[in-house]
């Protein structure tokens, strides 16, 4: 299975990123080739609603870092959607990366996907990631894909807080039996 990891944090070495090694560590062990981007890292233009993609089979008008995402989308089997928790959603990287599939919407929907979703935040209560999920569980309803599980860790305000605890087993775990 090819599966695109879209992470979203600008820490790359903070505690979604570890979560998305473990989930990938996981899911190669099984034998599934893994292709990431840290897209805070990546020039990545907000979509301004032009809909140039519209009346241009499906191109967009920005031409960025969104040229590299596009292909390894459209072949991926699952997607991964990775973010910290910035005032209760994902960050504002990668959801511009996100709106940036509306230029290819009618292909994404003529796919069948699994999307998948890793989460943390330094909140404890689970309500924190009320928001998150909805959103999550309205993409995958509106682009008829399949939800394909998630982590979400509460009380993760560092690294320190995730390493070699129960988020991180849930997240290799979620790998290897995707
Ligand atoms: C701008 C900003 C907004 C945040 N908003 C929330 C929030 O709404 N709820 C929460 O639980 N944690 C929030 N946090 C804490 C981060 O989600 C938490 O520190 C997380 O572990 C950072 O992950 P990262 O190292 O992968 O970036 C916020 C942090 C920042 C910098």
């Amino acid at each position: 299975m090819k599966i695109l990891v879209l992470a979203g944090s600008p820490h790359l070495h903070g505690t979604t990123s570890y979560l998305a090694d473990k989930f990938s560590e996981g899911a190669q062990e099984a034998g599934n080739e893994v292709i990431r981007f840290d897209v805070a890292k990546l020039k990545v233009h907000p979509c301004t609603g032009c809909d140039h993609c519209r009346r241009n089979d499906e191109k967009c008008i920005f031409d960025d870092d969104m040229s590299q995402i596009y292909p390894r989308l459209l072949e991926a089997d699952a997607v991964v959607l990775v973010t910290p928790l910035y005032y209760f959603g994902m960050t504002a990287q990668l959801k511009a990366v996100i709106d940036r599939f509306y230029a290819i919407n009618s292909s994404l929907r003529k796919q069948s996907k699994k999307l998948l979703l890793i989460g943390a935040g330094g909140d404890e209560e689970d309500w924190a990631m009320s928001a998150l999920k909805s959103h999550y569980s309205t993409v995958c309803r509106y682009l008829g894909w399949s939800e394909g599980g998630m982590v979400l860790a509460l009380g993760a305000e560092t690294r320190e807080d995730v390493e070699n605890g129960i988020y991180a087993e849930a997240a290799k775990k979620m790998g290897r039996e995707i």
